[in-house]
């Protein structure tokens, strides 16, 4: 495999404790890492190792099985069912970290090795209790991420901390900080990727806009702000009802439910051009009882142009979900919670063109412009929506992101 200069760089540096791959998506991080990572397993001491994700899956399908492909389904075994994997004849504990409790996980460990895909998403106290299992000698940690706010820990605490940095641009950092970490950053966009294709590669960089531009394309870790949906544009998104293309399917329909607010339906359906529409919305305003909500509901469903194959409902309202389903609706689903990842799927689908809405969803074009990043969230580091007049834009993130290996094959885009 062809290796870039920075990789290169980064294999031939005298080991750090922590080898730190940051930057664009698609830059080659992930590869690099497990290139590291075997080398480790083969010469590094001994010891536990350990690989880490978000969840024990997401390390299974972005770090194992590329790992099975490069060394045979011999030399990497999955033990499904046991948390664990066999890579070159040596145990490595494979552990998910989506909450603040993962770390308790790991608490007590004496670690040789770890490997983190996608640190930024796990919890800071995962992460602090990780590198301070690391006690062999000659221990090490290899992270990838990808940038988020400026104020994030990871960038604060860990990567400016960087005994070196090299930059997007190749250029060495050594830090003369006495308190320095012994940590090395490298940050990579897509021009690192000897393997990306040149057409792939300008799409790739359509696919995003603003602040997911500036963060996903060019490696740089800036605040959210502003308009979620930033490329949101009525004259584009927007179809008249009357207009809709004949509809192939109705992929779901995404529900956010409310007691004191309001309630949210939105349905998802894919049209004869392969498009992704919006093409109806249920707004229930007061908030009446479940069966009275369940009965407005199945009226609705009813005069959708063809039924749903899955109603997604948000995973909270689980009252509602039982009376749902003793009224006779069995195809539910608990809707995708991982808002950011709702939001970026969305945006992409908005940027790329490829999701119009009726204007016949009349609260979801009104909420749109005025779904907001908060601010309070951004001063602690985090990406977050500001949680006011977003029930429409919850129950489209449901109806979209939980049903995407559905639409996803229709449509000619980078995932
Ligand atoms: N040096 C290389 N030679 C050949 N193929 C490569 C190389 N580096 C990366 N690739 C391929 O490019 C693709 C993207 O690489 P990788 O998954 O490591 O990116 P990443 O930076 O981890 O992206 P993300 O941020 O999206 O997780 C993969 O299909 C990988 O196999
Ligand atoms: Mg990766």
């Amino acid at each position: 495999m062809p290796l870039p200069k920075k990789a290169l760089h980064a294999l031939a540096n005298p080991s750090p404790s922590i080898e730190a791959y940051e930057g664009s998506v698609r830059s080659g991080k992930t590869i690099l890492t497990i290139i590291d990572w075997i080398r480790f397993i083969r010469n590094g001491p001994a010891g536990t190792l350990a690989m880490c994700g978000r969840t024990e899956r997401t390390v299974i399908n972005n770090i194992i099985i590329p790992m099975q492909e490069m060394l045979g389904r011999k030399r990497v075994q999955i033990k499904y069912g046991t948390g664990t994997a066999v890579i070159l004849g040596r145990e490595v504990h494979l552990y998910g970290a989506n909450n603040e409790q993962a770390r308790t996980k790991i608490q007590g460990l004496t670690l040789a090795g770890a490997l983190v895909d996608e640190a930024g998403t796990l919890p800071e106290s995962f992460m602090q209790m990780l590198y301070s299992r690391l006690s062999v000698i000659g221990a090490k940690l290899w992270l990838t991420a990808n940038p988020e706010g400026p104020q994030h820990w990871l960038k604060t605490k860990w990567l400016d901390r960087a005994r070196l940095w090299i930059d997007k641009h190749g250029l060495e950092h050594w830090s003369d900080d006495p308190n320095a970490m012994d940590l090395h950053r490298y940050t990579f966009v897509l021009e690192d990727n000897p393997a990306l294709p040149p057409d792939y590669v300008e799409r790739i960089k359509r696919a995003y806009t603003g602040m997911w531009r500036k963060r996903y394309i060019d490696a740089e870790w800036v605040v959210a702000e502003g308009a979620v949906y930033s490329s949101w544009d009525p004259t584009e998104h927007v179809v008249a009802h009357d207009e809709l293309p004949r509809l192939q399917r109705v992929f779901s329909v995404g529900l956010d439910h409310g007691t004191t607010n309001p309630t949210a339906a939105l349905a998802l359906a894919l049209g004869e051009d392969d498009l992704l529409y919006v093409v109806d919305e249920l707004r229930i305003e007061d908030g009446p009882s479940d069966g009275v909500m369940s009965g407005r509901l199945r009226t609705w469903l009813r005069r959708l142009p063809m039924a749903p194959e899955w109603l997604v409902i948000d995973p909270a309202a689980a009252s509602f979900k039982v009376k749902v389903a003793e009224d006779g609706i069995t195809n539910v689903m608990n809707g995708e919670n991982d808002v950011l990842y709702g939001i970026r799927t969305v945006s992409s689908l908005l940027e790329a063109g490829q999701l119009r809405i009726s204007d016949r969803c009349h609260a979801l074009i009104t909420e749109i412009p005025g779904y907001a990043w908060s601010p309070k969230a951004t001063e602690k580091g985090l990406d977050a929506p500001i949680k006011a007049n977003d029930h429409s834009c919850d129950a489209l993130r449901y109806a979209i992101a939980t049903t995407e290996t559905l639409w996803r094959p229709y449509l000619d885009a980078p995932t």
